[in-house]
């Protein structure tokens, strides 16, 4: 199975990709995290890329175009995959198409989570994740079950993301309008677009996911 999933900053991408890659065994690959690992690496993208993730702007098409073409070439993708967090220009998009037609591939759904803008907010500036794993939490919805103890791997260290700051946020909101909600269209012209409503608890939204891809299988 192969889906990518839309979204505006905040709207739960990456805490339903993890639910998804877990129940479906495929991988979960966002670009949002592997630009932070090199960041946090000091690579030559991870310098570049830092600037512009502070700012809350897009890095350039062909950097990300040419690290998801790299990325789903490896083993844990043959299975299948999640993009969290990519295509998001139509530029990508594009580039996804030609990507997908070269190794006759196919997309088999697009799910488009839709969640107010002020509840983004509430939900950005709430947010932590586990610093070994990954795993997302959040301090008013998703608290790991033991206190400060990481449900996925036991880790008790925990960090927030540079870029959840309401500045940045205010700058990532208005690229998502700008350069990603015209996805929208593109998908539901090649009626593989699936609208949820991520504004339901995390389960709930888990559920009408499940129900989507239940009918697509
Ligand atoms: P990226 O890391 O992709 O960030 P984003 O798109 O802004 O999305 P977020 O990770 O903020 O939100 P999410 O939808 O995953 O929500 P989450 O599940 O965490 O990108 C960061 C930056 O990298 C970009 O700004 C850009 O600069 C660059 N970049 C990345 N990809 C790129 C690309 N393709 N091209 C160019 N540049 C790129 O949920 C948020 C919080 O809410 C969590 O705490 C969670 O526990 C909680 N929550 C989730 N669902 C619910 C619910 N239903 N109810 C209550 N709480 C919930
Ligand atoms: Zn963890």
């Amino acid at each position: 199975m192969k889906l990518v999933f839309l979204g505006p900053p905040g709207a739960g991408k990456g805490t339903q990709s993890q639910h998804l890659a877990k129940e479906y065994k495929i991988a979960q690959i966002s670009t949002g995290d592997m630009l932070r690992a090199e960041v946090k690496a000091e690579s030559d993208i991870g310098k570049l890329a830092k600037k512009i993730m502070d700012n809350g702007e897009l890095v350039p098409d062909d950097l990300i175009v040419s690290m998801i073409q790299k990325r789903i070439q490896v083993d844990d993708c043959k299975n299948g995959f999640i993009l969290d967090g990519f295509p998001r220009s139509l530029g990508q998009a594009e580039a996804l198409d030609t990507m997908f037609a070269s190794q006759n591939m196919q997309l088999d759904a697009v799910l488009s989570l839709e969640v107010d803008e002020e509840v983004l907010a509430e939900r950005i500036s709430g947010r932590f994740s586990c610093a070994k794993c990954g795993a997302s939490y959040h301090k008013l919805f998703k608290q790991p079950k033991v206190d400060k103890v990481c449900d996925s791997c036991g880790s008790t260290e925990f960090v927030s993301r540079a870029d959840d700051n309401k500045e940045t946020v205010l700058a990532r909101l208005e690229t998502y309008r700008k350069q990603t909600a015209p996805l929208l269209p593109y998908y539901q012209k090649k009626n593989c677009l699936y609208a949820i409503n991520g504004m339901k608890s995390v389960d709930e939204v888990t559920k009408d996911i499940d129900q989507v891809l239940k009918q697509i299988k």
